[in-house]
């Protein structure tokens, strides 16, 4: 399974943690970068990613930044991104059962590379549960493909 990662300059350490266990686990990783502390801007990091998961080049996604919420935010700006922000394994799981969410991102000034590991383990271990949720993730396409006019 091949996973797009990116962060800026405040995830790079997390990133960096995740990229080593991604590839001993033997996932094929593609590293957007950023590679070191000097500032950047979190969108063009995010966008990346994000268009490698909406076109089918990664299946999944994970993004880096001081909390995750601008990566989160920017990826979801690209159509078929569903990102999540989790720093539990709860919801972790949940966002890929419930919601098939396919990109997910953490705050490196929030979590600890050894919680990091724990939620994207949760997140690459669930599956989408289909069902009812199907029709809700049916939903939330059809809000943008509407450009989210109702
Ligand atoms: C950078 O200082 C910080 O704003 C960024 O990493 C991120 O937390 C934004 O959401």
């Amino acid at each position: 399974m091949r996973i797009a990662v990116g962060a800026d300059h405040a995830g790079v350490d997390l990133k960096e943690a995740v990229v080593d266990w991604l590839v001993d686990q033997g996932y094929d990783v593609h590293d957007v970068g950023t590679f070191d502390h000097e500032s950047v801007d979190y969108p063009d990091y995010a966008v990346k990613v994000a268009q490698a998961v909406a076109q089918g080049e990664a299946t999944f996604g994970f993004l880096f930044c001081g909390t995750g919420l601008g990566m989160c935010i920017t990826a979801n700006k690209v159509p078929g991104v569903r990102a999540v922000t989790c720093h539990e394994p709860m919801s972790a799981r949940l966002a890929r059962a419930h919601n098939d969410a396919n990109v997910l991102t953490m705050g490196g000034r929030l979590v600890a590379p050894g919680l990091a590991l724990d939620v994207i383990g949760h997140f690459l271990g669930e599956d989408f549960s289909g069902g009812r949720h199907a029709g809700r993730v049916d939903k939330i396409v059809e809000v943008e493909r509407r450009g989210g006019s109702s």
